[in-house]
């Protein structure tokens, strides 16, 4: 069976790698797009719109979001209001914006998959980073990123924190509320107390995204870190992947790692 796709922000650096490789996929169509530069116009035969709303009156299954973090939520909430799965890549939302969107997706009986990151090896770095949390207490995260990148932290560093937060051992540092100077400089807290994970984000010309977890251990160190190239193509392989899989379950499923087993 085709499934039928509604692309948001179709004319983006990762809607633009999307679009040619959900027209070349044999299970996948181009349903209509949402992009307000390219209104009126067609994308891969697909009609596209300058609203979630109005690219909603043409039939589709799942959503794919590449847009922007003011625009995200509602276009999810659109979506799954009039019957689609959503397949969520746009960063900017935290665990209580996904809090409100799973009782939506509950409430309509659909599924939706949203991945700070859907690279596959970034996918593995947060595998990683889980496996080797059961084993060394102390952990923060670098966030590297674009001198212009409109949120901090990314959603890769976001998601890979707040999962962290929930399964790390307690951390042997100074707590922060226990530092004098600038307590700013030890970055931003996710999660409570001494499982609380610290990220830090860099903002710098020359860095595409990048994400890198250091584990700290008496007289030695692991650093596990992943460093994406400046295509969106790393971005297309897992987001279609979700696509397909996405009306397999209920509510929100956070991290593409859900789905690679
Ligand atoms: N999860 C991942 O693996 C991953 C990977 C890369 C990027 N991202 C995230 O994905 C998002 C998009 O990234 P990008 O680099 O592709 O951005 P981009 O190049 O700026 O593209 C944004 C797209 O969204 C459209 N758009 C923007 N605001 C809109 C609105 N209010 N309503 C409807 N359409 C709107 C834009 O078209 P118009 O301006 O013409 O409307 C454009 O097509 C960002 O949040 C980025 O951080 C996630």
């Amino acid at each position: 069976m085709t499934i039928r796709i509604l692309l948001a922000g179709a004319t983006g650096w990762v809607g633009r790698a999307l679009t040619p490789a959900i027209a070349a996929a044999p299970d996948l169509e181009l349903a209509a797009a949402v992009a307000r530069s390219a209104a009126g116009t067609r994308i891969e035969g697909a009609p596209v719109f300058a609203t979630i709303e109005e690219a909603l009156t043409v039939p589709a299954d799942v959503l794919i979001d590449y847009t922007k973090p003011g625009a995200v939520k509602a276009h999810v909430a659109a979506a799954l209001n009039a019957g689609l799965h959503a397949v969520v890549g746009t960063s900017g939302l935290g665990a209580a914006d996904y809090a409100e969107l799973d009782a939506l997706a509950r409430e309509r009986g659909r599924g939706v998959l949203a991945a700070g990151n859907f690279s596959i090896t970034a996918t593995l770095l947060k595998r990683f980073t889980l496996e080797a949390a059961k084993y060394v207490a102390d952990v923060e995260i670098i966030d590297y990123a674009s001198a212009g990148k409109p949120d901090a932290p990314s959603g890769t560093a976001r998601e890979l924190a707040e999962t962290l937060a929930g399964v790390r051992l307690p951390a042997t540092s100074r707590p922060v509320s226990e530092v004098s100077g600038v307590p700013a400089t030890r970055g931003g807290g996710f999660g409570e107390g001494a499982r609380e994970v610290r990220v830090h984000a860099l903002r710098l010309p020359s860095f595409v995204l990048g994400v890198e977890s250091i584990f700290g251990a008496p007289d030695e160190r692991l650093s596990i870190r992943h460093d994406a190239g400046s295509s969106a193509a790393p971005y297309v392989a897992g987001t279609l992947l979700a696509a397909r899989k996405v009306s397999g379950w209920t509510g929100v499923r956070r991290g593409l790692d859900t789905l690679l087993d």
